[in-house]
């Protein structure tokens, strides 16, 4: 990909799935990573850092304003700037609308909405001044044709990709770019919470494959959005579904 080395990047959520994935494919390309996560990141960042790159882990929670400015301060201060944020991290607390609780309700829209909102305030005044820069968000499926069990995280998911819109109409002329990559269902931590016999009966038979994506297959997708090769795809949602949607 074209113009991903030297550039560093922010991956919120790269402890683990698609994250980590997006985390090694970005050192591959040269880029130096901000391994980003609650959870503990130092794996990722030491597999990173064997392709030869720079890495750091930074421990954020995403809901937390305050612990998200902190994150992008110590980026600068490492690295000396952010060229990319990928915002990754996201949850899933699945009920059928009737027995949702708000507690789910809240914790998904903290996250998987509020989250993205955070990380991308936090470093909008550095890329805004550099006068470059690529916000990159993982939607889904579910925010584009909802699921049930999911009203929450479909919601998060919609809201990602019109927010995404929103600032790519408002910061086109800043040299900035934003876009979502939709990914279907791929073989994470994430997926393996849902019940065996559901994923055969109900989700692989969508797939035309018949099976499910790998995070390095949505890996490669925000590679490509980041790099000079889509410097005029702005405000796209580019789906990584394997067409179980179709
Ligand atoms: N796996 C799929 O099929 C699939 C499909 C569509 C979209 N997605 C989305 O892809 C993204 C990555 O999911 P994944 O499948 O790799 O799951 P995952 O559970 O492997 O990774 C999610 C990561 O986010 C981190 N995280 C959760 N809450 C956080 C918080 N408050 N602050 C910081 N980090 C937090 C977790 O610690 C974890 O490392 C999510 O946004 C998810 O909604 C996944």
């Amino acid at each position: 990909m074209r113009g991903l080395k030297n550039k560093v990047v922010i991956i919120t959520g790269a402890a683990s799935g698609i994250g980590k994935a997006t985390a090694l494919r970005f050192a591959e390309e040269g880029a130096n990573v901000v391994v980003a996560d609650f959870a503990d990141g130092t794996a990722t960042v030491k597999e990173v850092t064997e392709k030869g790159v720079q890495a750091i882990y930074v421990q954020v929670n995403v809901t937390d304003m305050e612990n998200v400015k902190t994150m992008v301060a110590k980026a600068i201060e490492v690295f000396g700037k952010v060229d990319v944020l990928i915002n990754n991290a996201g949850i899933t607390r699945d009920a059928m609308m009737k027995k949702m609780t708000k507690e789910a309700w809240d914790a998904v829209i903290d996250v998987n909405l509020t989250g993205v909102f955070n990380c991308t305030s936090a470093v909008l005044p550095h890329i805004l001044e550099q006068k470059s820069g690529v916000v990159l968000t993982t939607s889904s499926v579910v925010g584009i044709y909802g699921n049930l069990g999911q009203t929450n995280y479909a919601a998060a998911k919609w809201g990602v990709i019109g927010m995404t819109k929103s600032w790519a109409k408002e910061m086109a002329k800043n040299g900035i770019r934003f876009n979502c990559v939709a990914p279907g269902f791929i073989a994470t931590e994430m997926v393996k919470k849902i019940p065996e016999q559901v994923l055969n009966e109900k989700i692989l038979i969508k797939v035309p494959a018949m099976r499910l994506g790998e995070p390095e297959e949505v890996a490669a997708a925000f590679a490509f959005l980041a790099s000079d090769d889509a410097k005029f795809i702005n405000g796209a949602v580019l789906s990584v579904d394997g067409a179980c949607t179709l």
